[in-house]
């Protein structure tokens, strides 16, 4: 009797004026399960997105509804987070655990549903609770409306690519360790890409990732950095990369400051205090970047702005998951606006409680 309220949801969820706007709901199921993973010569159970680490790519287009059923077979608690997706009065799908939701139970299921309105490029999701994002996460990739090309060349062909950080041992046990200490948690064992450590000579099943590609032709890369507690660099020897689009500015020593809900300016930045008199008459309000995270310089300060036209309550936080843990975290509450299209959604009927 599964099939029954799913085929409903298709057709209540069906494009309000479908002649003229070509939109879709995209579905997918989200079975969060242990699965044992061997790298770097070790084992260890790992929780992942139908045993898949990196876990499934979403691939939706601008306008489109996506609809993601998450099922928690694990014995955490889980929620999570479509990263640099506006949520546009659809808070209740953001994720960021006791912050817009309460946790997904073991056992239990949530939806996730929310439009892509008035955005493209590569985002990508993550659980939102513990250290479980080390291993659950995944890209989104929000192609242009069909018939619209991308703003560049078409290049030969797309690939993603997941950076990462994997620790040889359980992750909720590095973090619980270092918070019973007052240090640092352990830094991981090694880097990945799409989830490959690169080859260990002492090691019989380990490989490295490759992308097969022909010379002289142009590829589109889709790069995510989904590693925990560092800011990474990515570079190909002896080619030149164009960069197309970039959601999150990546410095040595910053705080990557990660504002959900919102996209924003950021119109300065300095070290030391910040001055108000001083500082303000230099910001940049004529062509400033926008991001959904932004560097903040280590002793220094980052100003960004961004119209608080979306009601919610949004989490604002350092991206580098120990500094969360540690406090640099705060949110903005937005208040609805006039009528309902300014407001927000009433919660879903399944939105987890606590
Ligand atoms: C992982 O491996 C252990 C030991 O071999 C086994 O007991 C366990 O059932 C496996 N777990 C999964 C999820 O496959
Ligand atoms: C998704 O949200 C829309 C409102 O934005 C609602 O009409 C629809 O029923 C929801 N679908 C599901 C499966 O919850
Ligand atoms: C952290 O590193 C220390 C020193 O190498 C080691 O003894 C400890 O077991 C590690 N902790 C975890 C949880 O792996
Ligand atoms: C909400 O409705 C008002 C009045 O109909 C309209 O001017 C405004 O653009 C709408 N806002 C959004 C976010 O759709
Ligand atoms: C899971 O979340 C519920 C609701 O917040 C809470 O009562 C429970 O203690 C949590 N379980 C664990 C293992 O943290």
């Amino acid at each position: 009797m599964e099939v029954l309220p799913w085929v409903r949801v298709l057709i209540m969820a069906a494009c309000l004026f479908p002649a003229s706007v070509e939109c879709m709901v995209r579905h997918y199921k989200f079975d969060v399960v242990l699965k044992n993973s061997t790298k770097l010569c070790s084992s260890k159970p790992i929780v992942t997105v139908s045993g898949r680490f990196p876990g499934p790519t979403i691939y939706a287009r601008e306008d489109d509804t996506v609809l993601v059923k998450v099922v928690n077979h694990v014995k955490y608690n889980l929620s999570i987070h479509w990263h640099g997706i506006r949520q546009l009065r659809t808070g209740w799908a953001d994720g960021p655990a006791y912050i817009t939701q309460c946790p997904i139970q073991p056992g239990q299921q949530y939806i996730y549903n929310f439009t892509l309105t008035g955005q493209r490029g590569t985002l990508w999701w993550h659980a939102h609770i513990l250290w479980l994002r080390a291993t659950v996460h995944g890209a989104i990739v929000i192609l242009p409306k069909r018939g619209v090309p991308y703003p560049f060349p078409t290049p030969h062909e797309e690939m993603v690519i997941v950076l990462g950080e994997w620790w040889k041992s359980d992750v909720e046990a590095v973090i619980n360790e270092a918070l019973k200490s007052g240090l640092a948690p352990n830094v991981s064992d090694a880097h990945t890409i799409n989830g490959q450590p690169g080859p260990v000579s002492t090691c019989s099943s380990q490989g490295g990732s490759t992308l097969p590609v022909e010379a002289g032709k142009t590829y589109l890369l889709r790069i995510i950095n989904a590693a925990l507690n560092e800011e990474l660099f990515f570079k190909i020897a002896g080619h030149q990369v164009t960069v197309v689009e970039d959601t999150g500015m990546i410095t040595p020593e910053n705080h990557p400051i990660h504002l959900h809900g919102f996209n924003f300016f950021e119109v300065g930045r300095g070290l030391g205090n910040f001055n108000p008199k001083r500082d303000s008459k230099n910001f940049n309000l004529v062509d400033p970047v926008e991001r959904n995270t932004v560097g903040v310089p280590s002793g220094g300060w980052t100003a960004i702005r961004f119209r608080a036209d979306n009601p919610g309550v949004w989490f604002m936080h350092c991206h580098l998951e120990v500094h969360t843990t540690w406090g640099l975290k705060t949110a903005f509450v937005v208040d609805n606006g006039k009528g309902p299209n300014e407001s927000v959604l009433p919660p879903p009927n399944d939105l987890p409680k606590c």
